[in-house]
């Protein structure tokens, strides 16, 4: 399974969009660019970091507590009601976002990554919604990641993902040499605050150089409308 990294980023390779300052040229637009950009690398859907998906529609809500009950007792895949549509795939291993739809408002169907410790309540909320979810072997963070990639190739036929952030997400998955290319879409804007995320974070303080090991060869550059520029790499692992 391929994975391509695709992010947009402020000049100062931050993340957090509604920060930044706005482009000189108003046909600057961050989301029509992303958005073309990623149709035409032509993935089977994208993956993303419980806190981007917290942030992505209305009709999900997050709840911090765990559901109540007793802890699943097997490790497995449901499928819900795809429909042929791309995957939208969440690392949540807590269980902590509640869907009232197993599609988004953007047309792809729902899968979420969970820890072996959710509640077997929790899991049926998730049926009952018609939302896919993997249950992961238990295991060592590590080891957990990849068994859920196993499964997302081999269970839902994946070939290739697009991995949309949070910079966390990313930085695990950069860090364990997950990723097989970069496109990053640089949007003239500043974000300038000391301490805001970048679009790759790595916070584990024992480890001093996370992306050791990896080099970036340039594939490709596009001046897009607006002043956005499309950056592509390959990740040399
Ligand atoms: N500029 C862009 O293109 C772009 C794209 C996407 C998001 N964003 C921005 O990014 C920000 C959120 O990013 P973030 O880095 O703070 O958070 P994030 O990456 O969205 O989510 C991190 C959380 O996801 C779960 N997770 C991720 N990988 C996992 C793994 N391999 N195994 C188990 N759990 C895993 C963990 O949840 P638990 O803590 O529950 O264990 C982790 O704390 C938002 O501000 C959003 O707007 C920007």
């Amino acid at each position: 399974m391929q994975i391509t990294c695709h992010m947009i980023s402020s000049v100062d390779g931050r993340q957090v969009a509604s920060r930044w300052t706005r482009a000189a040229d108003p046909a600057a637009d961050m989301h029509k660019a992303y958005a073309e950009a990623a149709a035409k690398l032509g993935a089977d859907g994208w993956i993303v970091g419980r806190k981007t998906m917290a942030e992505f529609a209305g009709d999900i809500v997050e709840v911090r507590e765990p559901v109540e009950g007793h802890p699943t007792s097997f490790v497995s895949t449901f499928f819900g009601n795809r429909e042929d549509r791309p995957l939208a795939i969440v690392f949540d291993t807590h269980g902590t976002l509640h869907y009232k739809s197993n599609t988004l408002p953007t047309g792809e169907h729902i899968v979420a990554i969970l820890g072996s410790h959710v509640t077997r309540a929790y899991q049926k909320e998730l049926e009952q919604a018609g939302v896919s979810y993997i249950v992961r072997t238990p295991g060592k963070p590590e080891e957990e990641t990849l068994d859920a990639l196993k499964h997302i190739e081999k269970d839902f036929g994946v070939k290739h993902l697009l991995l949309e952030g949070g910079g966390h997400t990313n930085g695990t998955f950069l860090h364990m040499k997950l990723v097989d290319s970069m496109s990053v879409i640089v949007y003239p804007g500043l974000d300038g605050r000391a301490g805001i995320p970048s679009i790759v974070e790595f916070e584990d303080n024992a480890v001093e150089n996370p992306m050791d090991g990896l080099t970036l060869e340039l594939t490709d550059c596009e001046k897009l409308e607006g002043g956005l520029v499309w950056l592509r790499y390959a990740v040399n692992r």
